[in-house]
C-alpha cells in the first residue's frame, strides 16, 4: 500500500532524503509567500522511512495515500508560470500562451524539473547569459524532465545536445517532453555522470550543465576538466556549499564568473581558464 509521509525538513535534510529514491518519491512543495517548505514522501516501503525519519529525529505525519493517482493530482495542481521568457505549462492544459514568450509543455511524471525549483531557474538564467555565444555542443548531466536541455535546444537550435540521467524513467520522460514540444531530438543517454560511450564520443562540450547534489558535483570535477572546454553551469548547491565547489573546480581548471543565490540555493557559471 502506498503511504505518504509529510514533514518540514530543512534543505539539507531534503537533499539527503532525495538520495533514497529507490524507496519512494520524495517531493518538495515550496510556498515562497509563507516561506514554508513541505516535503512529502510517497512510498510502498514505509518501514524504511519510519526508521530513517526516526533516526534523523524528524517530526512527521504518516497516512495511507487515499488517492493512488497522485500524478493526476499533480497535473490538476499544476499552474502555469513564467521563468524569464519561458511560459511553462502542464502538457494537458490548454492555457493560452502570453505574447512574446516561449511555451514549454512539461509533464514531469516522477522526474525532477518542472522549472519551479530555484536551482532549475538559476540554471535557466545562467544559460540565458550564454545565449549570444556560438555554442556548438552541450551536455545536460542529470536532465530530469529535460527542461534545461530544452532551453539549450531553443537557444542553440543547431548545437549538438546530449542529455543524460542515471534514472531511465527521467530519460523516458525527457524524450516525451522534447517530442511534445516539437524540439529536434537530442542524444539521450542513461548514464551516471559522463559514463556512457555516446557522451564520451561527443565530448568535449562547449557547455556542461549539472544541476545535481553537492557530493555528485564534487566527484565530477576532474571529469569536467577533461570533457568541458568552455562553460560549466553548476547548481543543486546550498548557498554554504557554493564556495567549496568554487574551490574544488578552481583546482580543476575553472574560474567562477557568476554566482546566483535564490533562497537557500546557489548556482555557478564557471569558465575554463
Ligand atoms: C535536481 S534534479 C535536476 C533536473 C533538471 N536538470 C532541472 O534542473 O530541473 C537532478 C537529476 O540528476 C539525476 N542524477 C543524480 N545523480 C546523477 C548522476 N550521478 N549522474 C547522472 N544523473 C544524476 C537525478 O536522477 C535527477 O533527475
Amino acid at each position: 500500500m502506498l503511504v505518504v509521509f509529510t514533514l518540514q525538513p530543512n534543505p539539507e535534510i531534503f537533499e539527503y532524503l532525495g538520495q533514497f529514491s529507490e524507496y519512494g518519491v520524495v517531493t518538495l512543495d515550496v510556498d515562497d509567500k509563507k516561506n514554508d517548505n513541505t516535503c512529502q514522501i510517497y512510498s510502498e516501503q514505509p518501514a524504511f522511512w519510519r526508521a530513517k525519519l526516526q533516526e534523523l529525529n524528524l517530526e512527521y505525519e504518516e497516512a495511507p495515500f487515499a488517492n493512488p493517482d497522485y500524478l493526476k493530482q499533480n497535473e490538476m495542481d499544476f499552474e502555469p508560470f513564467m521563468v524569464g521568457q519561458y511560459f511553462i505549462c502542464h502538457e494537458n492544459h490548454n492555457h493560452p500562451t502570453p505574447h512574446d514568450t516561449v511555451r514549454f509543455n512539461i509533464n514531469a511524471g516522477t522526474a525532477f524539473g518542472t522549472g519551479r525549483h530555484a536551482t532549475t531557474q538559476i540554471c535557466m538564467e545562467l544559460l540565458g547569459e550564454l545565449a549570444v555565444l556560438p555554442i556548438q555542443s552541450v551536455f545536460d548531466c542529470g536532465t530530469g524532465t529535460g527542461i534545461l536541455g530544452m532551453v539549450a535546444r531553443h537557444q542553440w537550435p543547431k548545437a549538438r545536445i546530449v542529455i543524460g540521467d542515471n534514472d531511465p524513467i527521467a530519460i523516458d520522460n525527457a524524450r516525451t517532453n522534447f517530442a511534445q514540444n516539437h524540439l529536434p531530438k537530442p542524444i539521450y543517454c542513461v548514464a551516471k555522470g559522463f559514463n556512457h560511450p555516446l557522451i564520451i564520443k561527443n565530448a568535449p562540450f562547449d557547455v556542461v550543465i549539472a544541476n545535481i547534489l553537492y557530493p555528485v558535483l564534487h566527484q565530477l570535477a576532474p571529469i569536467c576538466r577533461q570533457y568541458c572546454q568552455n562553460f560549466l553551469l553548476l547548481s543543486g548547491l546550498l548557498s554554504q556549499q557554493a564556495d567549496l565547489i568554487t574551490r574544488r573546480y578552481r583546482a580543476n581548471g575553472f574560474e567562477t564568473i557568476h554566482r546566483i543565490d535564490s533562497g537557500d540555493w546557489a548556482g555557478l557559471l564557471l569558465a575554463r581558464v
